[in-house]
């Protein structure tokens, strides 16, 4: 009962302004409640909240993060992208703050303040000025269901772009690294379902595609790419390939037809590239 209430609370914050977006907010947050107003002012880099501009200008002008804080993990130099990693237990204000700003567009219940379990993946563009934060996506740090990600988040001004499937890609990569099969945490929502039946798509025909002699099981795909099996079962059942033959399910399409959906999308720049990922680090760094 209490997800219900919760889900059914009425927005309480309208607008929240950070970096150089003022961006309109979609759902309730646990923001505390005095600072519950229409517009909300945030440092975009440590995440820290304001109820008046010139709070949080004095707050800029003292703070010297330029970056989440945490380990920069990944770095694309060509597409003035890098990741950091941030560990909930030693950055628990920062990954609180950000669980905030999260629920904005999240219409589910999710974690705010038991941030310890987890590390943050957070995505920033970066120019002269410093890091801008993009989006995240979070982690638990033990698994026992095998989730390799909780939640995932691009913020508004930088939707649609290709960031989420960037996210999602990261995920996996994470979980090659690791030898494990992984699954984002449910539910998904709308736009989380469409991200991965995408990213799925692309990655299980790109590896159809580059498949010689056609013989690949479902379980060498799910090793290879890390996704589990009942996701690629479902995907290749949302693209409609699978079909019944001789009364045993078959994987059945066209070369042209992977080319096509391969080839045209262009989809493989935007994704994760394994050489620029330093990751894991040695602990302590
Ligand atoms: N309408 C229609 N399609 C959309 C939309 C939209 N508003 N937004 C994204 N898509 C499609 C894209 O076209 C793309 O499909 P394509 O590859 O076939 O072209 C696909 O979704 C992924 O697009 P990206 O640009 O890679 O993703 P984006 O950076 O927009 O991020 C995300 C996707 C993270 C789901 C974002 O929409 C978001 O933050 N939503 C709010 C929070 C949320 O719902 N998170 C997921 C919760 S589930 C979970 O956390 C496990």
């Amino acid at each position: 009962e209490s997800e219900h209430a919760e889900a059914t609370k009425i927005k309480n914050i309208q607008t929240v302004q950070f970096g150089r977006w003022e961006v309109d907010c979609w759902y309730y947050s646990p923001y505390p409640d005095e600072y519950c107003v229409d517009h909300l002012f945030l440092c975009e880099h440590t995440l820290r909240y304001f109820r008046r501009l010139s709070t949080l200008r004095k707050h800029e002008a003292a703070c010297e993060l330029r970056s989440p804080p945490g380990t920069e993990i990944y770095r694309d130099m060509e597409r003035s992208l890098c990741v950091f990693e941030v560990d909930g237990r030693e950055h628990k204000e920062y990954c609180q703050n950000l669980c905030l700003l999260a629920k904005l567009f999240l219409d589910h219940k999710t974690l705010y303040f038991d941030v310890d379990p987890f590390y943050f993946y957070v995505l920033c563009e970066t120019d002269e000025e410093g890091a801008h934060i993009v989006g995240y996506f979070s982690k638990e740090k033990h698994s026992p269901e095998g989730f390799n990600l909780s939640c995932i988040l691009t913020l508004p001004p930088y939707q649609r772009k290709g960031y989420g499937k960037f996210l999602i890609s990261l995920s996996y990569e994470l979980s090659k690294r690791e030898g494990k099969t992984g699954s984002p945490e449910r539910p998904l929502s709308d736009l989380g379902r469409l991200s991965y039946r995408s990213y799925w798509g692309f990655v299980i025909l790109s590896a159809l595609a580059s498949e010689e002699d056609g013989g690949l099981t479902i379980r060498e795909l799910s090793d290879s790419t890390r996704i589990r099996v009942e996701d690629i079962v479902s995907t290749l059942q949302d693209l409609g390939l699978v079909k019944l033959w001789k009364g045993q399910h078959v994987v059945s399409i066209s070369e042209g037809a992977i080319d096509r959906y391969v080839k045209g999308s262009g989809a493989a720049a935007l994704l994760c590239k394994p050489s620029l990922l330093a990751w894991p680090q040695a602990s302590g760094s």
